[in-house]
Parts: C-alpha cells; sequence; structure tokens
C-alpha cells in the first residue's frame, strides 16, 4: 500500500483517529498516535469564535503539544465565519483544517451545519472555496455519503470537493438520516473513490483488523478512519496496523498492560481537566476500557461516584489486582 499523503505531510500509517466531540481530547489523541495512529483529528471546534473563551472551547483549541500534523476540525455554517475560524486555527498551530459535514449531532444540526449542509450543494461549495482561500495549509473535509438514503449525494459533493481544493475526503457509510443506527456501507464510498483523484478515507464501523482489510479492499481507499472501536482500546491501531501490513495478528494486550495504559490515560486527563473536571471526564473512558471484563459493572456504578482523583487511581488499581490475583492475563 502506498504511503498517504495530506499536501506535505507523509502518514507513518493509513489509520486516522476520527473526530469525536467528548472523546477525541489531546490525552486521547496523544495516545491514539503512540499506540499505532497515523494520524488524528481533534475534536470539533465551533466557528463562532465569540464561544472561545469558554473553558470548554478553550481546552479544544490545538496546542504545540498537539502530535503532528496537528489537524483540526471546525464546524458551522456560514463560509466567512467558517474561513475566519481556519484562519485563527492555523495561527494557533493547526497544520490542517478540517471541515466537519458528516455529524449529525442536534446542537450542530440546529445551526445548519454537519452533515444538514450536504442538502445545499451551492452552499457547501461556498463554504469550501471560502476555507480553501483562507488557509496555506491543507483543508480536508468529512462528510457522509448524502442526507438521506433517496439523496445520496455524496459523489456531487465529492467532486465540489475536488474542485474547490479539498486535499482529502473521509466519508462515513452512512447517510445523515440513518443517524448511528443500521449498518455502514462502503459501496457509496467505493464509488466516490472512483469519481476523485483526491485521497479517501473510508469510516463507520471498522472495529478489527479483519474489517479493515476488507474496507480498503472493497473500496479502494487510501485510509480508514476509526471512531467508536478506539474508546476504551486506542492499541487497535496498531493491531490493524500490523495486520495490514504482515497479514498476521499481534497478540491482545496483557492485563498488565491494559492497566498501565489505562493508568497512564487516567493521569493525563486528571492534569489535563483539573481536579474537579477531570474525574468526570475520565468515568467513561474508564468504563470502555474495563467493559469486556467481568464484574465491570458493578465497578462501573461505585467508580462513577468517586470524585477525587488519587482515589480514582487506587480504584483502578484495584480492580486490576483482584484480577491479576484471578490469574487472568489477557484482555478480551
Ligand atoms: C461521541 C461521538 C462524537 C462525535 N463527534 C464528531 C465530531 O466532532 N466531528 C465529526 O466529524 N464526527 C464526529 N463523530 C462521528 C465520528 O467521527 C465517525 O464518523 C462515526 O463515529 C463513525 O465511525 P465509527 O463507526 O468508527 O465510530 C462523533 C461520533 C461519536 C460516537
Amino acid at each position: 500500500m502506498s504511503a498517504v499523503r495530506i499536501g506535505p505531510y507523509t502518514l507513518p500509517n493509513p489509520l486516522i483517529l476520527a473526530p469525536m466531540a467528548g472523546v477525541t481530547d489531546r490525552p486521547f489523541r496523544q495516545l491514539c498516535r503512540r499506540l499505532g495512529a497515523g494520524m488524528v483529528v481533534s475534536e470539533m471546534v465551533t466557528s463562532d469564535m465569540s464561544l472561545w473563551n469558554t473553558r470548554k472551547s478553550s481546552l479544544r483549541l490545538i496546542h504545540a503539544d498537539d502530535p503532528e500534523p496537528r489537524s483540526v476540525q471546525i464546524a458551522g455554517g456560514d463560509p466567512q465565519m467558517l474561513a475566519d475560524a481556519a484562519r485563527a486555527n492555523v495561527d494557533l498551530g493547526a497544520q490542517i483544517i478540517d471541515i466537519n459535514m458528516g455529524c449529525p449531532a442536534k446542537k450542530v444540526c440546529n445551526k445548519a451545519a454537519g452533515s444538514a449542509l450536504l442538502k445545499d450543494e451551492a452552499l457547501v461549495s461556498a463554504i469550501l472555496q471560502a476555507v480553501v482561500a483562507a488557509v496555506d495549509v491543507p483543508v480536508t473535509l468529512k462528510i457522509r455519503t448524502g442526507w438521506d438514503r433517496d439523496n445520496k449525494n455524496g459523489i456531487t459533493v465529492a467532486r465540489i470537493a475536488e474542485e474547490s481544493g479539498i486535499t482529502a475526503l473521509a466519508v462515513h457509510g452512512r447517510t445523515r438520516a440513518d443517524l448511528y443506527t443500521g449498518e455502514a456501507e462502503y459501496d457509496t464510498i467505493a464509488a466516490i473513490k472512483q469519481a476523485v483523484s483526491i485521497p479517501v478515507f473510508a469510516n463507520g464501523d471498522i472495529t478489527s483488523p479483519e474489517k479493515a482489510r476488507q474496507v480498503l479492499d472493497s473500496t479502494g481507499v487510501d485510509g480508514l478512519l476509526i471512531g467508536r472501536a478506539a474508546q476504551g482500546r486506542p492499541w487497535i491501531f496498531r493491531e490493524i496496523e500490523h495486520f495490514l501490513r504482515t497479514g498476521t495478528h499481534l497478540p491482545a494486550p496483557t492485563l498488565y498492560e491494559v492497566e498501565r495504559i489505562l493508568l497512564e490515560h487516567l493521569a493525563e486527563l486528571h492534569s489535563f481537566y483539573g481536579d474537579v473536571m477531570g474525574p468526570r471526564i475520565a468515568r467513561k473512558h474508564v468504563g470502555w476500557y474495563l467493559a469486556t471484563l467481568p464484574g465491570a459493572r458493578e465497578f462501573r456504578a461505585q467508580f462513577n461516584r468517586l470524585e477525587n482523583t488519587d482515589v480514582q487511581c487506587a480504584s483502578v488499581r484495584q480492580f486490576f489486582a483482584e484480577r491479576h490475583n484471578d490469574g487472568e492475563e489477557v484482555a478480551a
């Protein structure tokens, strides 16, 4: 497989952590990158810069510590605001600007942003041209296959993207109307790949090395975006990377390694978000890591009441200590 390029950046492998608001914060991005992701994308930031000084938004802005190339996703529905937001993010250190036209979240769509934009091809074109003209860095686009199953205009949007100077395109194999239901389909993604010559990435329900291989082969895309399957399983990137390269499986991480990764992740979350927000944000991540382990439900119920960083760490250590004693070695 040839190396994937996004403008001047050559990715070490074709596996990208999909942007997930509330999940792909800096600690998680750094962890996924360390465990094999070829690139990570920040959580979306609104194009309404008047909101950037809230604590939530300011934590989402890009930072010099972010792994390179630093790709920042912006969301909004107004070409000029998006262009300004793109420029401001580049000033802050973004090396790639990604535009979100894939997210069905209400908060975004109420403002006719995210995937709701796919309905208005003229506006799509105006946004893409405005953002591309505003910055000197590569601009990428994330879309769905269309806005509903009768209007799968993904190919048209992809062509608009290419004509507008978009450098690479990620396609989630669902329509906006599908939300997250049903299975992602890859035929439309394959057709989009055929229709344009910029790099195309497939996204949706890629949960294992075999699925990754199958989607790459059946669509001919240049790379894959992996979202939910990385939650609580950031090592999925090295597992898929290894399988794509060698056709063999890496052994699953041992419980000891899972414990070490989780404790490091926890410490990073605590230091990034602080003593109050840190323990709250940590809860969902801890739940994901432990989801497949016996006793996780009961543990989670008591863990979610903990408010203190040290107590959270001790509680996770205790959970694993009990399982090491049981002789369980390998993570599910
Ligand atoms: C919690 C969550 C937050 C998400 N936030 C964003 C976002 O900010 N921007 C975006 O383009 N997509 C967002 N998505 C969509 C994902 O990037 C991805 O397209 C989708 O989850 C399908 O991929 P997957 O099956 O690998 O998870 C989000 C998805 C989830 C589950």
